[in-house]
């Protein structure tokens, strides 16, 4: 079946108008279009190309406005489609005749438009920095000056890269299978993987033929995507046998379900999140995934204020929201929703407000805290204000995280997963006893 270019430009334009508009999810847009949608046959070629737009936005915005003078969502789209159009369809004849056409019509000249978009960007690097890492890989620059601020300009370089080339990473549901087994089963999906050295329930994702939630291993939960880093902080828990354990920012459930795996199932755990919906689906994740309900308690409360008497030997998790800057490569559209970064005060506020309310009803007890954040906001600057509110002893990290942003004075103890050191999502991560 042949598509139609300019379908491919409404569609994908509406939808990443819908994401810039409602801040919401690459899928939630993404459904969303769809449903209103008459042709229902190439879904699979507009979600990849939706995909590569919303991830490419704030490049594509800046060639668009150099190439054709406007940054609507329509010439944005225009813009990929010129720059890698041929790659994605079958007759290229068509898309080069279609760019003939725009190009005339705009009165553009028809040249080498690739080299022209490659030196538009690099002709940034020494008049404006900031904007040439923001354009060049695609990251909103209001976070680019904070890192800026946090980390070397060289190493930021690579560290946005890497997160261009996300690493997909399942962790072997060793409550169903064994590693081996779980291997062998991949194989036969035509998933080839590479056990971690770190961590020997975890698995990279070599190659694959179709997304691997396709597989029936991935279906029927043998093996869990998950990333690297959101195993990192369980590890760092540390979870055992009958320990009584809290996860007051549970849902949908894949560190809990892990807690679960690495305690086989048998420790106390309190699950609380504030979402009925994000609750009622970890229900049903914890359920597949093999988790004993008979040891789990789930609660569906606001864990800024919520009572617990959590007293002596007992380990919390506190997995806060965040604007989730560290793990855009899963969903492109949190880029755009970090771009005027309205939301980060909002979510600093729940951050203080629930780690303060777990810490004021706590004697003695462990605590992780955690975000899928690269922003010290969300993570250095956290851990300053709670130890200048309490007397917390934080503790070095148990796992080889990388040590917290230096010019912060709880730097050295708190850890982090960097995506080009680490090979995975970009989180924060520190333990306390308090
Ligand atoms: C980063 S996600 C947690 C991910 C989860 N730990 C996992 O590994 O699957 C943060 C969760 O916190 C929940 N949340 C947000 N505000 C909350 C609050 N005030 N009290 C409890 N849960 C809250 C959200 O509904 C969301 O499910």
């Amino acid at each position: 079946m042949s598509l139609s270019i300019e379908d491919i430009i409404n569609f994908v334009s509406k939808v990443l108008h819908k994401i810039l508009t409602s801040e919401i999810s690459i899928d939630k847009a993404f459904q969303c279009v769809k449903s209103s949608w008459k042709d229902r046959e190439s879904f699979k070629i507009y979600y990849d190309i939706t995909f590569q737009v919303v991830k490419n936005y704030f490049r594509l915005r800046y060639l668009s406005k150099n190439i054709f003078g406007t940054e609507t969502c329509k010439d944005i789209v225009r813009t990929w489609l010129i720059l890698h159009g041929e790659e994605y369809f079958h007759r290229r004849d068509i898309v080069k005749s279609y760019v003939r056409r725009l190009l005339r019509r705009r009165g553009l000249r028809n040249r080498d438009l690739s080299k022209l978009a490659n030196d538009l960007v690099e002709s940034l690097r020494k008049i404006d920095p900031i904007e040439y890492l923001s354009v060049k890989y695609s990251y909103p620059r209001p976070v680019i000056e904070i890192l800026l601020n946090v980390i070397q300009f060289e190493d930021l370089e690579r560290m946005l890269s890497k997160m261009n080339r996300p690493t997909m990473w399942l962790r072997v549901n060793t409550l169903k299978v064994d590693v081996d087994k779980c291997i062998k089963m991949l194989e036969k999906d035509n998933i080839l993987v590479e056990q971690d050295r770190d961590v020997p329930f975890l698995l990279k994702v070599v190659e694959a033929r179709r997304p691997v939630h396709h597989a029936d291993t991935i279906r029927k939960m043998y093996a869990i995507p998950q990333d690297k880093a959101s195993v990192l902080t369980v590890l760092e828990l540390s979870p055992e046998k009958n320990d009584i354990v809290y996860d007051v920012c549970a849902a949908p459930g894949m560190k809990s379900s892990l807690i679960m795996q690495l305690t086989e199932n048998r420790c106390k755990l309190t699950l609380v999140d504030i979402s009925r919906d994000r609750t009622a689906n970890m229900l049903r994740v914890l359920k597949r995934a093999g988790v004993d309900l008979s040891n789990v308690n789930i609660l569906i409360a606001d864990s800024r204020n919520l009572k617990i008497r959590i007293r002596g030997e007992c380990k919390v998790l506190i997995d806060a929201p965040c604007s989730s800057s560290g793990a855009a490569g899963k969903d492109p559209a949190v880029r755009i929703a970090l771009r005027e970064l309205r939301r980060l005060p909002w979510y600093v506020d729940i951050q203080k407000s629930i780690i303060m309310n777990i810490i004021e009803q706590a004697k003695e007890i462990e605590i992780v805290y955690s975000t899928c954040s690269l922003l010290p906001q969300e993570g250095e600057e956290i851990i300053e204000h709670v130890s200048g509110k309490r007397d917390i002893e934080l503790k070095r990290p148990r796992t080889r995280l990388a040590e917290g942003y230096l010019k912060y004075s709880v730097g050295k103890t708190v850890g982090r997963t960097l995506p080009h050191i680490h090979d995975c999502e970009g989180f924060f991560i520190s333990r306390f006893v308090v």
